[in-house]
């Protein structure tokens, strides 16, 4: 099978303030990322995507861009990026960047221009009203409706004020979207993470959205976004995106998908087009918002598989930079964080990680008073907000880790000295170890990058256990989500246990003899994957 680059890509995603500084002033940059590209590739990753760097006010560390076609000085310059990119597809990493179209910063010069007065020469590309004519809200908090004194009307944003949204009715607004796209095609990324892209289009009579059932502490979440969001039209809006991205060779589109709580795999899918015509990839969060359980999860991976089809690939996700670190939320026990990378990791389709779980990174501790996100201020105590999952990377023991020679912008996490790559290359056994030999597994053998998944239905509820086959190749996942040790009978899949070889396992040093008479047995909390020799599951 012939597939493009992204149909079973792993992705690294790198939020550039945290990974590592090269200029001493206690944040990360290009240059940073430039110096570790060593240290990316020998993950075994194909890509990476970073987190904005276009320049910014940074009300929201980057989601509030106001130049799309230069680089906020704190991450470098132009020439930087040009490197980045060049020195990137040097060591075939394709290049990523997250592109936030739904809004825009209210410091860009088309907000300055068209907050001038109702007939300056930018006056509809946003969303403006005399009044505040509904119920939506800001999913940051408060009223969705600002009244700007200077044009003497109230404008849209679905996030903070300092984000007012772009309107995508406007083809004049979409035009000056697609040359920005365009600036960066041709500089040669090769893809784009979209923002909230299922957020692009606004209802055109601005009707209330209707209110959600049950309690929710977000006022936010207490509506259904069918009026502020998912608007038929945001699909021929992406699917005119993608006819522009498609006359560049081998380019990409992953797509946020906001969901209502929780979540629709069936939504993200739809913005992938029925024939694959709109999103290359969109991501699901059900894994993340899904408690440990096989029996949920596999429910959750079976609907996703569905919600894609065969002819579409499903992206397959556990951290990111919104998300308390998954390590974290399994409370720091770093089986479960394996079983759920091996889970993961042998799913068919687009594979994306975030730095530092490959160290077993843990959130970071964060004090009220050094507190960054806009989020965590509003929201405190009853929300921390995100910076916890945003800490710097850890390289080496010793002083500020290797990230940078000044305190870093947020806190390392705690015993970070614990975590350091510098230590973890040592150790065979290492949490980055495991991810290193997971990666390249996957990476050489097709059957598990694009083969079939079938679930194999069976007694047991705390294991899920799956065939990933390709041609010739089969193999027997088998994941236990129990902290007891459990047998399964080969018996069950119609096998002998000399039909099958072991090929991996998520616990180096199993207590248990894997087979005895005809049972795989395996620990609490580990996964197998066997290599099947009969082609009859
Ligand atoms: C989703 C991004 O992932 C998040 O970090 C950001 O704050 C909002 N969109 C607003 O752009």
């Amino acid at each position: 099978m012939d597939l493009a680059w992204w149909q079973d890509c792993v992705v690294y995603q790198i939020y550039p303030r945290s990974f590592q500084d090269s200029n001493n002033d206690g944040i990360g940059d290009l240059q940073g990322i430039i110096q570790r590209l060593d240290y990316i590739k020998s993950l075994g990753v194909d890509a990476i995507w970073l987190n904005p760097i276009f320049t910014s006010p940074m009300a929201d560390f980057g989601y509030d861009i106001s130049d799309y076609r230069d680089i906020d000085p704190i991450f470098g310059s132009m020439a930087d990026v040009d490197l980045l990119i060049e020195k990137a597809h040097e060591y075939s990493l394709k290049v990523i960047f997250d592109l936030v179209l739904n809004h825009t910063s209210n410091k860009h010069p088309w907000f300055l221009e068209s907050r001038k007065s109702k007939d300056s020469k930018k006056a509809d590309y946003y969303i403006w009203n005399d009044t505040v004519p509904n119920n939506w809200k800001g999913a940051f908090g408060g009223r969705g409706w600002t009244f700007d004194k200077q044009r003497g009307q109230f404008y849209f944003h679905s996030f903070l004020p300092q984000q007012p949204d772009l309107n995508w009715r406007n083809p004049a607004t979409v035009d000056s979207i697609f040359g920005e796209v365009r600036f960066w095609l041709e500089k040669g990324v090769d893809g784009f993470r979209l923002d909230v892209i299922n957020s692009i289009v606004k209802d055109e009579s601005f009707r209330d959205n209707p209110k959600a059932f049950g309690h929710r502490p977000r006022p936010y979440d207490m509506q259904r976004h069918i009026f502020d969001r998912n608007r038929p039209e945001s699909h021929s809006k992406v699917k005119m995106l993608r006819k522009l991205v498609d006359t560049f060779p081998d380019r990409m589109l992953v797509g946020e998908i906001m969901v209502e709580n929780p979540g629709e795999p069936e939504l993200a899918a739809s913005y992938l087009g029925k024939t694959g015509e709109e999103l290359n990839l969109s991501f699901d969060f059900s894994l993340i918002t899904t408690s440990f359980s096989a029996q949920k999860w596999q429910r959750c991976a079976k609907r996703w598989y569905e919600a894609v089809g065969m002819h579409r690939t499903p992206t397959w996700v556990m951290n990111n930079h919104d998300v308390s670190r998954s390590i974290s939320r399994f409370s720091n026990n770093e089986q479960k964080a394996r079983l759920a990378t091996f889970f993961q990791l042998t799913q068919r389709g687009a594979i994306f990680l975030y730095y530092g779980e490959e160290l077993g990174l843990r959130d970071s501790f964060v004090y009220r008073k050094d507190m960054q996100d806009p989020l965590g201020r509003r929201y405190w105590p009853f929300y921390r907000g995100r910076d916890a999952q945003r800490g710097p990377m850890v390289w080496s023991v010793g002083a500020n880790h290797g990230f940078s020679e000044s305190d870093p912008w947020l806190p390392f996490t705690k015993h970070a000295n614990r975590y350091t790559v510098e230590n973890q290359e040592l150790e065979p056994d290492s949490m980055l170890s495991f991810y290193r030999s997971l990666i390249e597994l996957r990476s050489h053998e097709p059957a598990l990058r694009q083969g079939m998944c079938v679930f194999q239905e069976q007694q047991n509820t705390s294991l899920i256990v799956y065939t990933r086959s390709l041609d010739e190749t089969q193999f027997l996942v088998l994941v236990n989500f129990s902290s007891k040790m459990q047998s399964v009978s080969f018996g069950e899949f119609g096998l002998r246990s000399s039909d099958s070889e072991e090929i991996f396992s998520t616990t180096s040093n199993s207590k248990q003899p894997r087979f005895s008479y005809e049972n795989i047995n395996l620990d609490g909390y580990e996964g197998v994957l066997l290599r099947i020799n009969k082609l009859n599951i």
